[in-house]
């Protein structure tokens, strides 16, 4: 039998089977009721249900025209797919073993000859270059003829934040222009750097972090359907090391389920940790024993041999330190110490050195006041 992983065959089919997002739910559940149907933006961290949620509300609008009217594409696969794959004719795909070609190549080998004979129009020979394929591969699918009684078609695009200025720009032409019959489901972690004129188009809805609730109740039903025991401190470790994320605390959970016997906190740590991780909490315990020499060892280690970037030490620092008991007065400190040192870093030559100064500063903490 095929390994299947829980997260895809948990994932929620109604918006009964959602946990949390009720904002976000209850308005994409009262666009699809009421058939007011806007463009739209979906915006959050990994894991939190906006690809599963576009899927719903597309079914639940379109009906019986979801396998006609509907598509995905991820901007991403599109931008880095490549020009001779995509000049393949799709009666020499038609040759390929079914294994060896995805929907993807067919789709791309018809927005190919189609990007071609509209340069062709202009009086241009030359092939297509890739953002004109992502610019043709949108506009295909939003301005095809639907079915007859349904005109309406969903398309989602995931991984919108790859889309450049120019692409953005492309993109609200071709929304103005299909918005009779195709909208829009754009996907992106954040808003940073998006075009306002096209988030002025959009209704955008937020998707935020699962709350440490929610990732517990997940995890819960599935480990009861799938006959897993979970122990209280093993629940709180899988939830401490997903960070909101439930398709990771799922993951999780379905590797730590391999083992023999109830998930515990130990064995959540043993699948959690990464070199980065681990080398972190060493490297933060020994500045805090104010063992200064082997935590620079630690840091060289993980910039050098783990090729790490300063800027990931730098971020699982401060998740590291502020799950430390260090009280008030320290915490606070260390606190106003990292954000400076964030900010040396963007502004200094070498992000080593205040690494280094940072971890000097961890073992030499003012004492705590009395509270
Ligand atoms: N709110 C939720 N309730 C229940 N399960 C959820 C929820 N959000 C996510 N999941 C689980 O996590 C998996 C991943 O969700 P989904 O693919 O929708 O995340 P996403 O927000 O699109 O993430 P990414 O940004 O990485 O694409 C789902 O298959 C499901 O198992
Ligand atoms: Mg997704």
């Amino acid at each position: 039998m095929e390994p299947v992983l829980w997260s895809i065959k948990y994932r929620p089919k109604t918006w009964e089977e959602f946990y949390g997002q009720e904002q976000a739910i209850n308005q994409l559940k009262s666009y699809a009721e009421s058939r007011t149907i806007p463009h739209l933006i979906l915006y959050g961290p990994a894991g939190t249900g906006k690809t599963v949620a576009a899927q719903i509300y597309a079914k639940k609008t379109l009906g019986d025209a979801f396998n006609s009217n509907f598509k995905t594409l991820n901007v991403r696969d599109i931008r880095s797919y490549s020009i001779a794959k995509a000049k393949r004719k799709i009666s020499a795909l038609a040759k390929l073993d079914r294994s060896k070609r995805s929907e993807l190549d067919e789709y791309m080998s018809v927005v190919f000859r189609e990007a071609k004979a509209s340069l062709k129009v202009k009086g241009q020979t030359r092939n297509p270059n890739r953002s004109q394929l992502l610019h043709q591969a949108i506009s295909l699918f939003a301005s095809t003829i639907t079915v007859a009684d349904d005109p309406l078609k969903i398309l989602v695009l995931e991984e919108s934040d790859a889309l450049d200025k120019n692409m953005l720009q492309a993109l609200r032409r071709t929304m103005e222009r299909y918005s009779g019959v195709c909208r829009f489901v754009l996907v992106t972690p954040s808003l940073a750097g998006w075009n306002p004129a096209i988030a002025s188009r959009c209704v955008v809805i937020r998707f935020p972090a699962i709350s440490a609730e929610h990732t517990e109740a997940i995890l819960s039903d599935i480990a009861s359907k799938e006959g897993v025991d979970i122990e209280p401190l093993g629940m709180k470790a899988l939830v401490r090391a997903s960070g909101g994320d439930a398709r990771r605390a799922i993951d999780l959970l379905q590797i730590c389920a391999t083992d023999e016997g109830n998930v515990t906190e130990d064995l959540v740590h043993t699948h959690s940790d990464t070199p980065l991780t681990k080398g972190v909490r060493t490297m933060i315990s020994s500045a805090l024993k104010n063992d200064f020499v082997k935590a620079r060892d630690i840091l060289r280690r993980l910039l050098t041999s783990e090729q790490y970037s300063p800027t990931q030490v730098m971020v699982q620092i401060q998740r590291e330190v502020v799950k430390r008991p260090l009280g008030d007065t320290k915490m606070r400190h260390l606190i106003d110490r990292m954000s400076e040192i964030d900010y040396r870093m963007t502004q200094g030559k070498n992000p080593h050195i205040h690494l280094m100064a940072l971890l000097a500063s961890i073992g030499n903490l003012p004492e705590n006041e009395a509270q």
